[in-house]
């Protein structure tokens, strides 16, 4: 069969491998050049190596119980089950994971596992040694790379995916498939902070969307709890409090104790809203102290964050850094079954890309890595399986696009622009939100949308899918009345600290 994987991230590139292994005639298309995007990026690790007192099954009751209950049982079943195989196939395509001096695999904790279980390579530059590795394995394996190429849409021929439309160097071109997978990633750049590098615009998701997939989960986007607060975004792991870093307010007080027992390690969404509120409150960045693991641990564990931090003028084996929560993970994304099937034949997603139900309303540490390379390898070993209709998740619903016109649009006038959306969502469809606030954006929203012209470049198409995935964001929001995971309905409005 002719397949196309568009994305290269973990997801992606393990799909390829294995449908190209299975004698598939693949091609990778790309928006960037082969392995960029957010795998890279990855510092903490791959979650799914347990020792003697761990198991796959506590590694799913801590997956579900951080995902607020909203995790699809089965999905999280798959995803433990095939973690040691797929750990495995890492080590063997050339990833070098951290190991003791006696040769043992290095486990790393971090908020909300009951146990260390995260394999991970340079102290914490895990996703950087990933996508070196599987891009250089797809190089060397007999399938096409189209770099710099960006997904303008998906080819849907009497209801089957047959292929994409992309543009490469400002033309429009058609390319034909049996399978398409999509393994684009998220959408970090919906908000004015995120630890997503640029061009991660949920084109895929888009796509998805305006070929009438099911999507669902939108309305929770994982906000990072640490990130350094001072240059641009810069992700400070959740390892480094799984090592014992603690969090800090103005008087050296730990804070989130008041809100969660496990306190530093409570689930992400909880740590997130305890550092944001204590900000607002206190007037200035709550702070990070990592002081007790000592120089020569940070800089051998955390060397990337080592390096950073010293480059931005702190020390921190000296002092605690100002850190706050940025825009990291979508949870929501395209629906689909346990093999990456979406509610259209033919189409696939893997990894951020897809709402597989692994996450719930807000994914556990170091799953997403574990989640590309499962589901990666199962959607490519379904592709010539037949299309079962039933494929995508039951509870799959497709957001609806705006409530129609408001009478009386609570819109300031804003002229559209991706820093005023990003603004907008930051404010109104962020940590914390209203129902007032929801509105207020979605009204805003509707009307960029009701008035944007058909996108011709890149830029202007990356936008058109971040305002299609805002005001399909800020719906599912406000459908979604109660407070669960990443998403959360203040009573009252609560305006955030600035600190990035
Ligand atoms: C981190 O290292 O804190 C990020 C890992 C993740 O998002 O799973």
């Amino acid at each position: 069969m002719n397949v196309i994987v568009v994305g290269s991230g973990i997801a992606g590139l393990t799909a390829a491998l294995h449908a190209q292994e299975a004698g598939h005639a693949v091609t990778v298309v790309t928006k960037g050049a082969l392995g960029d995007g957010c795998t890279g990026y990855a510092q903490g690790g791959v979650a799914g190596m347990y020792g003697p007192e761990d198991s796959a099954s506590r590694h799913a009751s801590d997956t579900i119980s951080a995902g607020a209950g909203l995790s699809d049982p089965a999905a999280v079943a798959v995803l433990v089950q095939d973690a040691a195989a797929r750990i495995a196939e890492l080590i063997a395509r050339g990833v070098a994971f951290d190991r003791s001096p006696e040769g043992e695999l290095l486990l790393g904790r971090e908020a909300a596992h009951s146990h260390a279980r995260i394999v991970h390579a340079g102290g914490d530059a895990t996703g950087a040694a990933i996508a070196r590795a599987l891009a250089a394995a797809t190089r060397h394996a007999a399938i096409t790379v189209v770099e710099h190429a960006f997904l303008a849409d998906l080819i849907v021929t009497q209801g089957e995916a047959r292929g994409i439309r992309v543009l490469v160097d400002g033309a429009v071109s058609d390319l034909a498939a049996d399978a398409v997978i999509l393994a684009t990633g998220g959408a970090g750049h919906l908000y004015a902070h995120t630890t997503n590098p640029a061009g991660t615009t949920g084109d895929g998701i888009a796509a998805a969307l305006r070929a009438g997939a099911a999507v669902a989960d939108l309305e929770f986007m994982q906000f990072h709890p640490t990130i350094l607060a001072e240059g641009p975004a810069f992700l400070v792991s959740e390892a480094v409090r799984g090592e014992g870093a603690t969090l800090i307010d103005v008087d050296g007080r730990r804070f989130v104790f008041d809100t969660h027992p496990d306190g530093e390690l409570a689930p992400r969404d909880v740590v997130s809203r305890a550092i944001a509120r204590q900000a607002a409150a206190q007037g200035s960045p709550v702070r990070l102290d990592a002081t007790m693991l000592g120089a020569r641990m940070l800089a051998h564990r955390f060397p990337t964050i080592d390096r950073v931090t010293r480059e931005r003028g702190f020390d921190w084996s000296e002092e605690p850094i100002p850190v706050t929560p940025a825009a990291h993970y979508l949870m929501g994304g395209v629906v689909t079954d346990l093999d990456g099937r979406t509610s259209i034949p033919g189409l696939f997603a893997v990894g951020e890309a897809a709402r597989t139900g692994v996450h719930g309303a807000n994914r556990l540490a170091s799953n997403s890595l574990l989640e590309g390379a499962v589901f990666g390898a199962r959607a490519a070993a379904a592709v010539s399986t037949p299309w079962t209709t039933s494929a995508a998740s039951p509870s799959a619903e497709t957001p609806s696009i705006g409530r129609g016109a408001s009478p009386l649009p609570r819109v300031d006038g804003t002229p559209f622009s991706r820093a005023a959306l990003q603004r907008l969502m930051w404010d109104d469809v962020g940590l914390l939100r209203t129902e007032e606030g929801l509105e207020r954006a979605l009204d805003s929203l509707t009307l960029w949308l009701s008035a944007a012209a058909a996108p011709v470049t890149v830029a202007e198409r990356e936008d058109a899918n971040l305002l299609l995935l805002a005001v399909s964001t800020a719906s599912a929001a406000l459908a979604r009345t109660e407070s669960v995971g990443a998403h959360y309905r203040d009573p009252v409005a609560s305006p955030l600290l600035e600190t990035v």
